[in-house]
């Protein structure tokens, strides 16, 4: 009998994730009920919330241990008890850590025909709507003002760096380690990257950004969010995207310093979003300006694969470390013929 490779969280991580968080299992294959489909995972999303949601309920619900971790993926439709969705259709679909799962058809979306698959998961999936939203509609990037960007080499960061270089920003990043950074100047095209692990980030910004910072695009909090906001310029926008510096401490919702003093004194402009709030003409002219300028060559998609549902564990974990460079996702399945 066919079986179904499972990850399960085994127990709630107190401070740093790891691999020993997690166990497999050998499911049985899922049987779809009436209304439902049956689903074979092919890219699984792997997300710095990912260890958010371990943490309880946050814009979803949490995962509890005991659970299949949780986690958004391309998959392919094989069995269909639902009129509206036919067997072969791919789809976006919350179907976690498995090789397997039923979902309700009204649950899973149709991807849109664009090649490789991967793309939907980066620069036309939540990676790069994250930065066209945040940077673009949230924070209203301007040409000639300078751009400050955590997490510079990650998924949702390094396309943010890339658009403002395209809108005719100053931009400048920061990123874990110096060969990280190096890239990020060198292929990404930003024009400074600050070393946050080694170097000053107040001390190093006010030597690449001498008048201060317009747009500060925040994916980490903590220390760089402390820093960013001590640069901002007055009418300065901090378009909060999330908190990375957080999310792997068991000590998440710290604080900086400064709000609302600051927000005030400096008429700066601080506001949060969560992508899937997007409208559905805005998703749609992202998509269509982000699949062209890729196209185009004026964006490049940086993606970070790796071979093997079993992997998974290890690729969140390297992830939280700052292992990745672009849009890291896990290959569960071949694409369907
Ligand atoms: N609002 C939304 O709708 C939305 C949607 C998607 C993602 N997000 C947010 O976007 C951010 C990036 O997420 P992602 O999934 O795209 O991951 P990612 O940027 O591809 O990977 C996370 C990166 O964070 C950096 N990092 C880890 N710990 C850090 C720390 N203590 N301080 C500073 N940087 C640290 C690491 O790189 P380095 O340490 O080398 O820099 C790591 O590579 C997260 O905050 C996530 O929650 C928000």
């Amino acid at each position: 009998m066919a079986t179904n490779l499972q990850i399960v969280l085994k127990q709630k991580p107190e401070g740093k994730l790891s691999e020993r968080h997690f166990e497999q299992r050998d499911g049985a294959l899922p049987v779809p009920k009436d209304g439902e489909v049956l689903l074979r995972t092919l890219l699984l999303s792997l997300d710095a919330a990912n260890r958010a949601w371990m943490e309880g309920a946050t814009y979803r619900q949490g995962v509890a241990p005991g659970d299949v971790m949780h986690g958004y993926a391309i998959c392919e439709v094989l069995e269909s008890k639902a009129d509206t969705i036919r067997p072969g259709t791919v789809v976006f679909a919350e179907a976690g850590w498995q090789q397997f799962a039923t979902a309700a058809a009204t649950d899973v979306s149709p991807c849109p025909d664009v090649k490789p698959l991967s793309h939907l998961h980066s620069i036309v999936g939540i990676a790069g709507k994250t930065a066209y939203h945040g940077l673009i509609y949230v924070a209203g990037i301007e040409p000639g003002e300078t751009l400050f960007v955590s997490a510079a080499a990650g998924s949702v960061g390094s396309v943010v760096g890339q658009i403002g270089k395209l809108k005719g920003a100053r931009v400048v990043g920061t990123a874990g380690s110096t060969d990280k950074c190096q890239w990020v100047v060198d292929e990404l095209g930003f024009d400074g990257c600050i070393n946050y692990k080694e170097e000053n980030v107040g001390e190093k910004l006010a030597e690449l950004c001498p008048d201060g910072v317009d747009v500060y695009f925040d994916n980490t909090g903590g220390p760089i969010l402390q820093a960013a906001l001590l640069a901002m310029k007055q009418r300065g926008r901090i378009a909060c995207c999330g908190a990375v510096s957080d999310y792997d401490t068991g000590q998440p919702m710290r604080g900086v310093v400064g709000i609302p003093g600051l927000l005030v004194v400096r008429r700066l402009r601080m506001e949060d979003f969560i992508v899937l709030d997007l409208d559905a003409e805005r998703q749609a002219q992202a998509e269509r300006d982000l699949s062209n300028w890729a196209k185009e060559g004026k964006i490049k998609v940086i993606e970070d694969v790796i071979d093997g549902l079993e992997n998974a564990p290890r690729g969140l974990v390297g992830l939280l470390a700052g292992e990745n460079r672009g849009k890291r996702m896990i290959r569960v399945g071949p694409d369907p013929e």
